[in-house]
């Protein structure tokens, strides 16, 4: 462990060998006794990719990108999908991983750590965003839950449409929106390491194994030729007919895959002890959440096609409805309903517990009260936010535009405005010892104004 020590007359930095936290403040009492205050850091690279491709992973691929391809003409939206996550979705994520690895803060303090306080609005419209869209998020994730208990216990029945509008919503999805949320705060309250890392080390390539094995399966079906047809093969002229349509949903769908424009990668990188190549991290993340999605439509449109449902009918409960029948007309159905759907909650949680985090750790930093009271509260008022979606499901619909293709677009490009506007001016303080040290000033009452002038040996 690093960390810098103030006895009064001398500051003095301590090495122990291995890299655990980033001193957040060091300050003397009036009692003088030496108080701080840390932040915890990814244990390992790995850690710290997994962690962000979990997030990056989630309903978004596997619920949102095949509904929204069936709606929006097939291969033509992919090509437009995939066009646009390379040109903006790569950037912006770089520009959100540069503004949390330079301030080690949220998404909000990120920008008093910046010396640019007028942009903390940027980071607010995030942290906005991610109320918004847990809220929900975690309404959608208590069906996949429902869903997996139903495919052990007696399958979907045979009415796959009745079922989903007894599990979408009344009193029993607000229980299993509660259940979900649970679940994301009690990892979230885990911490950095024991609860994130760990969490999305497990998650990550259990859901890469369980989608492989399931898209496998899927190419056995005898549906899979047509499907392929449908999902690989551009229809051009469609493209340009669509186009109005197809570029605001495929915009919004790459921000939403790539958890951009909320602040989960300024959150997520602002863990980061030590000088990263964020260009390759960035790649990497960004070429394992798009082989994932496409990797989604191999296995859920095989299954449609299979059982001559048209894609893209009915919206957001189209893949429950139309898997869910799927599921039930093929042999040994339940058993891979189950490994479907439990898939499904693994890449739900992993990406819910990142939304969660930013709030979390904005109100840790902020109010500076522990992570498990942190987690507790904002759990509740999350809760609470999502019992209308979870009781009237036209709710779902209005909070996914507004915080989608309005809040996180608005987000994104805030952020890259910000990057792009202060670039030449270097306001960021070079080494995590130094920002202890100048932080350490501002810490609070009962601080001396002498820690500030500590200079790393
Ligand atoms: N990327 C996640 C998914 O694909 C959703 C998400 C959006 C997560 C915004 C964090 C922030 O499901």
């Amino acid at each position: 462990m690093y960390f810098l020590a103030h006895d009064n007359s001398q500051c003095r930095h301590y090495f122990t060998g291995e890299f655990i936290f980033d001193i957040k403040y060091v300050y003397i009492t009036e009692n003088q006794s030496v108080g701080m205050s840390v932040r915890e850091t990814w244990a390992t690279r790995v850690g710290f990719i997994l962690a962000a491709t979990g997030s990056a992973v989630g309903l978004g691929n596997i619920w949102r990108f095949p509904f929204l391809t069936g709606e929006s003409g097939g291969a033509a939206f992919l090509v437009v999908y995939l066009l646009l996550v390379l040109l903006v979705g790569l950037p912006v994520l770089l520009v959100e991983f540069v503004i949390g690895r330079r301030s080690n803060r949220n998404p909000i303090g990120a920008f008093d750590e910046l010396n640019h306080s007028q942009w903390k609005f940027a980071g607010a419209v995030g942290a906005l965003a991610g109320f918004i869209i847990l809220s929900y998020y975690s309404v959608v994730g208590g069906w996949v839950i429902q869903y997996l208990i139903a495919s052990f216990s007696g399958g979907y029945g045979t009415e796959a449409q009745a079922f989903f509008m007894s599990t979408a919503s009344g009193p029993t999805t607000v229980a299993f929106h509660a259940v979900f949320m649970a679940l994301v705060a009690g990892i979230v309250a885990l911490g950095v390491r024991n609860g994130l890392e760990k969490a999305a080390t497990v998650m990550v390539p259990s859901v890469i194994v369980l989608l492989v094995g399931l898209a496998i399966y899927g190419s056995t079906l005898g549906g899979a030729s047509e499907a392929y047809q449908y999902y690989l093969y551009p229809d051009m002229s469609t493209l340009l007919s669509d186009a109005v349509s197809v570029l605001p949903a495929a915009a919004g769908q790459a921000f939403f895959t790539l958890s951009l424009g909320m602040g989960v990668m300024i959150t997520y990188s602002s863990y980061l002890g030590e000088d990263r190549n964020l260009l390759r991290d960035s790649g990497l993340i960004v070429v394992i959440d798009t082989g994932i999605a496409i990797l989604a439509g191999l296995v859920v449109f095989p299954f449609l096609f299979t059982q001559g449902v048209t894609p893209g009918e009915g919206g957001a409960g189209a893949i429950f409805i139309s898997l869910a029948g799927a599921f039930n007309g093929l042999p040994a159905g339940e058993l891979l309903g189950g490994v479907f759907f439990f898939m499904l909650l693994l890449a739900a949680l992993s990406s819910a517990f990142s939304i969660f985090e930013v709030v979390v750790s904005f109100t840790i930093d902020t109010f500076e009260i522990s992570r498990v009271r942190a987690s507790v509260i904002l759990a509740v008022i999350i809760f609470a936010l999502g019992i209308p979606t979870a009781l009237d499901l036209t709710y779902l619909d209005t909070y996914d535009k507004f915080a989608n293709n309005i809040l996180l677009i608005l987000g994104g490009l805030l952020l890259s405005l910000f990057i792009g506007l202060s670039g030449s001016t270097p306001p960021m303080p070079a080494t995590n010892s130094r920002k202890a040290a100048s932080r350490a000033g501002s810490a609070r009452s009962g601080s001396t104004p002498s820690a500030t002038s500590c200079r790393p040996s």
